[in-house]
């Protein structure tokens, strides 16, 4: 299996030429474009490794579909889509365009920046300080690794240039969606993303998604199984903004990008699968982590459909 995966990755390196690092969080121009890494966890635990499987890196927008499901065992679905819809946006991921113009102006779905702002907003706790321990530690469950934590400088950085994010917040705030104090959300928002993390991490939280909530290790449920399905479901419909179609056509994995550079992709009944991939294509997804993606679905003919 392993052999494989190199073969994978030694085939598709070539493609992150095509792409760039992020810049518009400073931070993450530091990241090694070449950089290539892929991790497989099955449903018996078994873990197959190749690339950079030992960098770490900022979970970014990977994180949505895990504070969803987070937010909806907190609040249940009514309350949490009363505020975030459940249709995928054929926008980019930080637009802020269809919040002026859609009646209700609610943001289309989850996993588009204005979405997970709002449903950061709705995760419980006393305070931001409380609130941001149960995310951490629903994550550090969701992964098996206890060492999860917070990278200060990108979580700076993107605090410090965060403005078309802040601008969505305020918009919310000024219709009456959003409720909470915007410093307050917007600070745990950015410290949601910059969690640090390993393509291993991605795959074991991809692996307990596949086994529909229940952790493989352990064998208790983290996640209600019709939560485990809602969040599976946005990930096959928006999970890689608006190349979600092209990406459900070619690889048919439900999968999370970020833009620094991770793909968490779920194979229900069969295993978590994380890469990463710093060099993004235009949409923000990792260029050549979208083709490793499909090299691995075509090869053990994972796709869904
Ligand atoms: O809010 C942002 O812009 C980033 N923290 C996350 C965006 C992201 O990862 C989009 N993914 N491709």
């Amino acid at each position: 299996m392993e052999k494989i995966l190199q073969q994978i990755i030694d085939d598709n390196k070539k493609y992150a030429e095509y792409g760039n690092v992020a810049t518009y969080i400073p931070e993450l121009r530091k990241a090694n474009k070449n950089d290539l890494g892929i991790c497989i966890v099955d449903m018996n635990n078994n873990i197959y490794e190749a690339g950079n499987c030992d960098k770490k890196f900022t979970i970014q927008s990977v994180s949505k579909p895990i504070t969803l499901a987070l937010a909806i065992m907190d609040s249940g679905k009514d309350k949490i889509f009363s505020k975030v819809g459940m249709e995928p946006s054929g926008d980019p991921f930080n637009s802020i365009m269809k919040l002026e113009t859609s009646k209700p102006s609610i943001p289309y779905n989850p996993m588009i920046n204005a979405g997970a702002i709002m449903i950061t907003s709705m995760i419980k706790g006393k305070n931001n300080e409380d609130k941001l321990n149960r995310i951490m530690s629903f994550f550090k469950k969701l992964s098996g690794n206890e060492n999860l934590s917070i990278n200060e400088e990108v979580y700076m950085s993107e605090k410090l240039t965060g403005d078309r994010n802040r601008a969505m917040a305020y918009l919310l705030k000024g219709e009456g969606v959003l409720t909470e104090n915007v410093d307050e959300v917007l600070d745990l928002y950015f410290k949601q993303c910059s969690i640090e993390i390993t393509v291993r991490d991605l795959a074991r939280m991809g692996v307990n998604l596949a086994s529909h909530g229940v952790d493989i290790l352990t064998g208790k449920r983290l996640i209600d199984e019709e939560v485990s399905k809602i969040v599976k479901t946005f990930m096959v419909t928006c999970g890689m903004y608006d190349a979600s179609g092209e990406y459900a056509i070619n690889v048919g994995i439900p999968s999370k990008s970020g833009v620094g550079g991770g793909i968490m992709g779920t194979v229900p009944n069969k295993m978590g699968i994380g890469v990463y991939g710093p060099s993004l294509d235009e949409k923000g997804n990792s260029m050549a982590g979208i083709k490793v993606m499909q090299g691995i679905s075509q090869q053990m003919n994972l796709s869904i459909f």
